[in-house]
C-alpha cells in the first residue's frame, strides 16, 4: 500500500504545508508521470473485478469495518473522484485535521455539517454576527426542521454563550455549538478554548456536544480551531483558498470519524465539489499563504490610512487590536496573524457609505472577499440585509459601515483609491 504520510517528512523534519502542496497525496506515476494532477472528469470508474466493486460499496454503505488503512475505493463522483480526494488530503494538512470533505459552496458544507449532527429538538447555538447566508439558515430553515435555534452576540463571548444557554436551562438538548470567527464582517473575535470548555461541560455519555468553527476569514494560514478544540472547522473555499474570485466550494474538516459522517450526508444530499474545481482548489493553495501573507501586509497599510482619515470615525481591523482592547488576549492566544479584512464606519450614514462605494476606482464594488482583488461592499443592506434595521447596530453593523476585502494590488495603488473616494463623501 502506498505510504503518503511518509512523504510529509525529510528526514526527522516535517515539512510544512506550504512545500507540500505542491505533491502531497499524488503520485506522478500513477497518471504517465504528469507532474500536476490531471482533472479526473469522469462520472463514474470501472471496477477491476465484481468482488472490488462489492467491497467498495459494502464499505461505502458501512456494511463493514473498514480494514486498518483501508481508504474508499472509487465508485462514483457524487461520493468521491481523486481530483478531490488529493484536494482534501492537502486541506488537512494546514489544520491538522485527520479528513476533509470538499463541497459544492461553503453553504454546502454549513447545511451538511448541521444536519449530519442536529436531529428534530436538538438546540444550536451560534455566535452572532455570522455570515448573512449562515443567520439566514439558522433562523429560517433549520427551525421548520424542528431545530431549536438560539445565538449569542460574538463581543459577549463565553458570558455570552452561558447566558444564551440559560434561556432554555432544563427544556433542551445542546448539540450544536457554530461559532464564526473572527465574525463577518465586524472583525469580534470568538473564545474557542471557551466554547470547547461549554461543549465539554454540557455533552454527555450519549449526546456530544459538537463545536463546529467557520474559519473562512483568517484560515487555514492564521488561526487553527482544531488545535484549540474545536471538532469541525468550515471553509467557504470561495473566499481566500479559492482566492481568485472564480469557484464557489466549501469544506469540512475534523476527525476521520466525524468527517465519515459527515460524508455519508454528502453522498445522499449530492453536494460534492465537481472536479474541475477541485483543480482550480488545488493550484490556488500553491500559492495561499503567499497570497494571505501579502493581503495581510497591505491591509495593514491601508487601515492605518483609514484610521488617520478625517472622514472615518472607527476602523475594526484586528492589526489594530492592543493590550487592553477586548478582543486583544484571544487575538493573541488564537491567531498568528490579523488577515485582511477591514470593516470600518464613516462619519455620517448610508449616504456617506454609499457615496465612499460609488466613487471607488480600482476596488470592486462587490460582496464576498479573499480574492486576488479589492472589493468592498455595504453589510447593512447587501450582506447582511437580512439582519433586521433595529438589530443591525445591536450587533455593530451600521448604514456607515463599509467592509473591505484587501486583494494583491500595489497598497499605494488601494490608498490612492480610498483616499480619492474618500474625498467625494
Ligand atoms: C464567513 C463565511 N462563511 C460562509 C460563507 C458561505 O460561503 P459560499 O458563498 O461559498 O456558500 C460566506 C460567504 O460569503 C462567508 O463569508
Amino acid at each position: 500500500m502506498w505510504d503518503k504520510k511518509a512523504k510529509r517528512r525529510i528526514g526527522d523534519r516535517d515539512l510544512t504545508p506550504e512545500s507540500l502542496m505542491m505533491s502531497y497525496g499524488y503520485r506522478p506515476d500513477w497518471s504517465e508521470g504528469a507532474v500536476k494532477a490531471p482533472i479526473f472528469a469522469t462520472s463514474t470508474f470501472a471496477f477491476q473485478s465484481a468482488e472490488h466493486g462489492k467491497a467498495f460499496f459494502e464499505q461505502a454503505y458501512g456494511l463493514r469495518d473498514k480494514e486498518p488503512g483501508e481508504e474508499m475505493g472509487l465508485i462514483y463522483s457524487r461520493l468521491n473522484n481523486p481530483s478531490l480526494e488529493i484536494l482534501e488530503d492537502r486541506l488537512t494538512l494546514w489544520d491538522g485535521a485527520e479528513s476533509a470533505a470538499v463541497f459544492g459552496s461553503g453553504m454546502a458544507a454549513i447545511t451538511t455539517a448541521a444536519l449530519t449532527f442536529l436531529r428534530p429538538g436538538d438546540l444550536l447555538v451560534f455566535s452572532e454576527p455570522s455570515y448573512g447566508g449562515t443567520e439566514y439558515l439558522f433562523h429560517n430553515v433549520l427551525p421548520q426542521f424542528g431545530i431549536r435555534v438560539e445565538c449569542f452576540r460574538s463581543s459577549k463571548g463565553e458570558k455570552g454563550l452561558r447566558q444564551a444557554l440559560e434561556r432554555h436551562a432544563g427544556e433542551h438538548r445542546l448539540r450544536m455549538i457554530y461559532v464564526e470567527t473572527p465574525s463577518n464582517p465586524t472583525n469580534d473575535l470568538v473564545d474557542i478554548e471557551a466554547c470547547a470548555r461549554v461543549a465539554r461541560e454540557y455533552g454527555t455519555e450519549d449526546r456530544r456536544v459538537v463545536l463546529a468553527v467557520d474559519n473562512t476569514f483568517l484560515g487555514p494560514v492564521f488561526q487553527h480551531p482544531l488545535k484549540h478544540g474545536a471538532d469541525l472547522v468550515i471553509y467557504s473555499l470561495t473566499k481566500y483558498v479559492g482566492g481568485h474570485s472564480d469557484l464557489i466550494a466549501g469544506a469540512v474538516l475534523g476527525s476521520a470519524s466525524d468527517l465519515d459522517l459527515v460524508k455519508g450526508t454528502r453522498t445522499f444530499f449530492g453536494n460534492i465539489a465537481d472536479p474541475f474545481t477541485g483543480f482550480l482548489l488545488m493550484r490556488s493553495l500553491e500559492t495561499l499563504k503567499l497570497r494571505m501573507i501579502h493581503e495581510m501586509e497591505s491591509a495593514r497599510k491601508l487601515a492605518d490610512f483609514l484610521m488617520e482619515h478625517p472622514k472615518v470615525e472607527k476602523v475594526s481591523y484586528l492589526g489594530h487590536l492592543r493590550e487592553g482592547d477586548e478582543g486583544f488576549d484571544i487575538f493573541s492566544r488564537q491567531c498568528t496573524g490579523p488577515g485582511s479584512m477591514i470593516a470600518f464606519y464613516l462619519h455620517g450614514g448610508e449616504a456617506e457609505a454609499f457615496r465612499f462605494l460609488n466613487s471607488l476606482k480600482l476596488i470592486k464594488l462587490a460582496v464576498s472577499l479573499g480574492g486576488t482583488e479589492s472589493l468592498a461592499e455595504h453589510p447593512g443592506t447587501m450582506t447582511h440585509s437580512d439582519i433586521s434595521k433595529e438589530e443591525q447596530p445591536r450587533i455593530g453593523i451600521t448604514p456607515a459601515m463599509v467592509r473591505i476585502s484587501v486583494g494583491v494590488e500595489d497598497p499605494r495603488d488601494l490608498m490612492a483609491d480610498v483616499g480619492q473616494a474618500l474625498e467625494k463623501v
